[in-house]
């Protein structure tokens, strides 16, 4: 047996979320390995709508097994947030959401740190969601991190107390940063019960056993490839490998268990937080991708930059992934255009290249683009790719000869139910 990956190939917010949701009735068990309540992953179904930002997008799925794995991070206050809406809504969770007892935690201070720390950059911040992702993720290669396995530990609070000074005393290096812990940290206290009712398993040894037992298996990735703290666009990245290693890392598992690799793009691009980002129409074209994609952040709610599809830099993602197989998203967002872009090279100093320059975040890029004929049409109640309007096949159809990867979905909408399904691949 093998693990099939899905992940995002751009900035994140790529659809990842419904992608899951909808393939996840063909797994046993759907398995996060990095990232944390940054990501936000949004499913649409039966009139409903849900954000996760920790609980893996099988949950829906009844009788599936969802695990977090030790890549990821936790902060105890969002997952009780997230588990007592799946309670509100009816979700059978005990028994089938389990947390790895390596995974490590986000405490209210290392919150505080990222703010701090944001502000303080003044106007080459991050974009940081302020999750408390990169403080708690340099706690753990800085070998002092708290792990969801020290709750039950009996120098637990000992521990934490520690740690909390330590970032207390790091915080006093900003003054002017304002806050209340005392409120916070008896609600993250609180929220550990909730992380002790569910079930804790050495996910590494879990994950080995469910596959000599057969069981199939789906990694669901959060963020982007582009925000890859190692391949990302650095500094402006997440904290940490959000690509196909990451899966190995963040569940325990060797490379030759990695099945499928299911990269996802959306039809255009967007990105949230500052960086580079070649192919950006910040005008009104860019104003229009958003209004017509509802390009607001899942998690902060901020409004996404908008602009064309970057080949090159799929190509860049596609190569670092080991991708098999493409699901392209809210191609409908692209209904109404009379024509659509797509970068096909960079040019910079005068010079084409189809690679990423080291130097992103300084050198100034032109894409060169090709235009397609949009098909100005709805795609609603299209089910079938022969279905597709020509021009859409025609896109496509591009994508895929200048990728060199297989389409295998096209996502029409928000609902599970809005995605054309051409020829997917699940390993057995
Ligand atoms: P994720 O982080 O990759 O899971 O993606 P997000 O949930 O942050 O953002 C994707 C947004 O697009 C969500 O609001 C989804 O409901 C929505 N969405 C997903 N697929 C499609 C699609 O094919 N068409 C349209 N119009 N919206 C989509
Ligand atoms: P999903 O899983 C889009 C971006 C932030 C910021 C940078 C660093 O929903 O696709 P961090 O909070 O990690 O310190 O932020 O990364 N970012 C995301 N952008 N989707 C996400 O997750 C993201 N998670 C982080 O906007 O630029
Ligand atoms: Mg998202």
């Amino acid at each position: 047996m093998a693990i099939d990956v899905i992940l995002g190939l751009q900035w994140g917010d790529e659809g990842k979320g419904k992608i899951v949701d909808y393939l996840a009735a063909n797994y046993d068990i759907v398995a996060r390995f990095q990232g944390g309540p940054n990501a936000g992953h949004t499913l649409k179904f039966d009139g409903k709508k849900f954000v996760l930002h920790t609980v893996p997008s099988g949950i829906f799925r009844p009788g599936l097994l969802n695990l977090i794995g030790n890549g990821v991070v936790i902060d105890p206050i969002t997952l009780a947030a997230e588990i007592q809406k799946l309670e509100a809504a009816g979700v059978d969770y005990q028994g089938r959401l389990l947390l790895s007892r390596k995974a490590h935690l986000i405490l209210p201070t290392h919150r505080y740190l990222d703010a701090a720390s944001e502000s303080a950059k003044g106007k080459s911040k991050i974009g940081s969601t302020l999750k408390g992702i990169g403080p708690t993720y340099m706690d753990k290669t800085g070998r002092n991190g708290l792990r969801v396995g020290d709750i039950k530990r009996s120098n637990f609070e000992e521990r934490y107390r520690t740690l909390k000074e330590k970032h207390l005393s790091l915080l006093a290096i900003y003054p002017d940063f304002d806050f209340d812990l005392a409120e916070e940290e008896a609600k993250w206290m609180e929220s550990l019960e909730v992380l002790l009712s569910l079930q804790q398993v050495d996910g590494e040894y879990f994950i080995h056993q469910a596959l000599k037992d057969g069981k199939r298996i789906l990694a669901e990735g959060a963020q982007g490839s582009m925000l890859d703290i190692d391949f990302g666009t650095y500094p402006f990245v997440t904290s940490s490998n959000t690509i196909t290693a990451g899966v190995c890392i963040g569940l325990g598992v060797a490379p030759d268990k990695i099945g499928e690799v299911i990269g996802i793009s959306k039809a255009y691009c967007t990105r949230v937080g500052s960086g580079p980002f070649p192919t950006e129409e910040d005008n009104e074209l860019g104003e229009r991708l958003r209004q017509e994609g509802g390009e607001f952040g899942a998690t902060t709610g901020r409004p996404r930059r908008c602009g064309w599809l970057d080949l090159p830099q799929l190509k860049y993602t596609i190569m670092l992934n080991g991708v098999t197989q493409l699901a392209i998203t809210k191609i409908d967002v692209l209904n109404n255009f009379e024509s659509i872009q797509v970068a096909t090279a960079y040019e910079i100093d005068g010079q084409l290249t189809e690679k990423l320059p080291y130097d992103i975040c300084d050198v100034d890029i032109r894409p060169a683009y090709e235009t397609h004929r949009g098909w100005v049409q709805s795609l609603d109640n299209i089910t079938e790719y022969d279905n597709l309007p020509e021009a859409a096949q025609d896109y496509l159809q591009a994508l895929e000869a200048n990728l060199k990867v297989p389409i295998s979905m096209i996502s029409t909408g928000p609902e599970r139910s809005k995605l054309i399904v051409k020829s997917v691949k699940v390993s057995v």
